[in-house]
């Protein structure tokens, strides 16, 4: 990134909801067991909205955290980035949405789609509002409810999935702090590993669209997983080459929480301490684009992450997409 302004997370903030789905949960709907969820994919159980919780609601509460936080006023953020796949409506915007529940009258706002990438994606082009001069103060959301797209039949994806989201303010950082250097990037031909096949214009909703379940998520596991471990350990190491650094010199590494065994096999590759590794899948599944924002948010409040540590964050989703990102607290 060129020398001059910089830019960061200042504060966090994060919203989950209220209702819980455990394992044992699930071995009444699908033909799963609890043995199979843990062992397989780290995960114990995950929130699921309810109720008035949608994307914007969950996106409005952790703002607020984040904005009070942060000092700021609504009325002091000039942009809102919302990141997710499950937005409260096709249109408009979940970030229009969200700029009327907090009142943020001077902030443009859109949504930026990525898959669970979506957060880090939303960082990278967040910094460089604040780089370029174009913005003072950029909220971020990354949120989901993967749970409206799951198929409840499908037990090869919806024991994976939670609901939740993550929001975070960026600002101008002190000269050396912020984020030091971040990329993404996406590969189109592997689109059919992961993808929503109705409710587009390929396939508008019908009757029969609705009868095919083709408005849930198709996913071809296996695969997802090899592309991940690959990707994650070399997105990762190109950011921190970017900025002089080696995995050793990370204090916390905050990998996307998809499946434990995705972390644990980048992890490894990466020769990296486990009490180096944020992990916080076992209580939340994938929550999608909120996954990143709401481990950083309980580290903070946990006190393991700490002003001057240095972070690493790294993702993967739909698209395909994925990235890395390097910042200094
Ligand atoms: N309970 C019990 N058995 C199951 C379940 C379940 N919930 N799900 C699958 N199985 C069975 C399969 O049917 C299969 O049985 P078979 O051998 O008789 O055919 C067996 O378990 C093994 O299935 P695999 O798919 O090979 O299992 P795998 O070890 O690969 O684990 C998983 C599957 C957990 C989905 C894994 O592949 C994975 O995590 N992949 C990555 C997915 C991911 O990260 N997606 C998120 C992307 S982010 C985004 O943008 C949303």
């Amino acid at each position: 990134m060129k020398k001059g302004r910089t830019a960061g997370i200042v504060s966090t903030g994060r919203a989950l909801p209220v209702g819980k789905l455990t394992n044992h949960d699930l071995e009444i709907i699908v033909d799963t067991s609890d043995e199979w969820i843990k062992t397989r994919t780290g995960i114990e159980e995950r929130r699921i909205i309810t109720g008035d919780e949608t994307s914007s609601a969950l996106s409005a509460r952790a703002s607020r955290i984040a904005l009070e936080r942060a000092g700021l006023k609504p009325a002091e953020i000039d942009v809102i980035i919302v990141t997710t796949v499950t937005p409260d409506q096709i249109l408009p915007s979940t970030a229009c949405l969200l700029q009327d529940k907090l009142g943020a009258v001077n902030a443009s706002a859109f949504d930026l789609v990525a898959g669970c990438t979506g957060f880090l994606y939303g960082l990278d082009v967040g910094v460089r509002y604040i780089h370029s001069g174009a913005a003072r103060h950029v909220l971020l959301v990354g949120v989901d409810t993967l749970s409206t797209i799951v198929d409840w039949q499908d037990r090869n994806t919806c024991v994976l999935f939670g609901d939740g989201a993550g929001a975070v303010v960026l600002s101008e950082a002190e000269e050396g702090r912020g984020v030091l250097a971040s990329k993404m990037y996406s590969d189109g031909s592997k689109a059919n590993l992961l993808y929503v096949p109705a409710g587009g214009s390929t396939r508008p909703a019908t009757v029969q669209s609705v009868k095919d379940r083709a408005h849930y998520i198709k996913m071809n596991g296996p695969e997802v997983f090899k592309f991940a471990v690959t990707e994650l350990v070399d997105s990762l190491l190109e950011v921190l080459t970017l900025c002089g650094k080696t995995a050793e010199d990370l204090d916390i590494l905050v990998p996307h929480q998809a499946n434990l065994r995705i972390i644990n096999f980048a992890c490894k590759r990466l020769k990296m301490k486990p009490e180096q590794v944020l992990v916080n899948i076992r209580r939340y599944g994938n929550m999608s684009s909120a996954s990143i924002p709401v481990a950083l948010d309980e580290a903070v409040e946990e006190g393991r992450i700490k002003a001057g540590q240095l972070i690493g964050m790294v993702s993967f989703g739909a698209g395909l997409t994925w990235g890395a990102a390097v910042t200094r607290w």
